[in-house]
């Protein structure tokens, strides 16, 4: 288990730059990062990376790029120039797509983390098996992280449930993100595979991605300082 100091990662989907910032005044930079995804970050742009950059927060851009390897590297490259800490693709644009990514990411001083997103957790086996991928989610994902481990990527974005598989399968130093987790007692809204932070962390997340049971507690503030605790307790 190798758990960060500063574990835990705030997804703010929020549609305005207004909303995003006031929700990042209730937090801390020195307890979490935040997360800027396509939602925000179509409707406000590179303004949404740079505020929050001002306020002290490391960003997570979590467009999940998919498309051809040079133009995959060149969005990448845009990313860190907006001084982005971490930024995903898609695995499944396979291994010529993610070593340029990731070539590209070396040759740089200020490159941000790049993982991979591998199955969608809003597949299950039948779309899967629908889209040509006869061998489950489980078994797919974990041959995608594994992919993307060898690619020279920094680490991949996969639910609680496939923790333990990916783990057993990648470098101790591959990062492992996740989202889907809930605190003990607090809302499981449309999360269907969730884990609690102490969970994920056990099976070998390094980062947890949290979004409503943050930013929509009475006090954002408290709730964040209550599961950071919890997590560094842990180390
Ligand atoms: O509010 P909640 O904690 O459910 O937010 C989780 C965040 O993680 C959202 O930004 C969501 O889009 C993202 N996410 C997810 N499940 C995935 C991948 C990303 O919930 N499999």
């Amino acid at each position: 288990m190798k758990l960060q100091s500063d574990p835990i990662i705030v997804a703010l989907d929020v549609p305005s730059l207004s909303s995003a910032l006031k929700k990042a005044e209730q937090l801390d930079p020195d307890l979490c990062k935040v997360k800027v995804g396509k939602e925000l970050f179509t409707k406000v742009g590179p303004d949404s990376v740079i505020r929050l950059r001002k306020m002290g927060f490391d960003v997570f851009l979590d467009l999940k790029f998919h498309d051809i390897p040079n133009t995959v590297a060149r969005a990448c490259e845009a990313a860190a120039d907006l001084g982005c800490w971490m930024v995903n693709l898609h695995a499944s644009g396979g291994r010529a797509m993610m070593e340029t990514a990731a070539n590209a990411m070396a040759k740089l001083s200020n490159a941000p983390l790049l993982t991979a997103v591998t199955v969608l957790t809003s597949l299950n086996d039948n779309l899967l098996a629908e889209i040509g991928v006869g061998d489950g989610t489980l078994l797919h994902t974990t041959r995608l992280a594994k992919l993307a481990n060898s690619c020279g990527l920094d680490g991949v974005v996969c639910s609680p449930h496939e923790i333990t598989s990916i783990r057993e399968e990648v470098n101790d130093s591959f990062l492992i993100v996740t989202p889907g987790v809930r605190p003990l007692g607090s809302a499981v809204n449309d999360q269907a595979r969730f884990a609690t932070p102490i969970e994920a962390i056990k099976k070998g997340a390094n980062y947890l991605v949290i979004g409503r049971p943050i930013t929509e507690a009475r006090d954002s503030r408290i709730a964040l300082i209550e599961i950071h605790s919890t997590c560094i307790s842990l180390t």
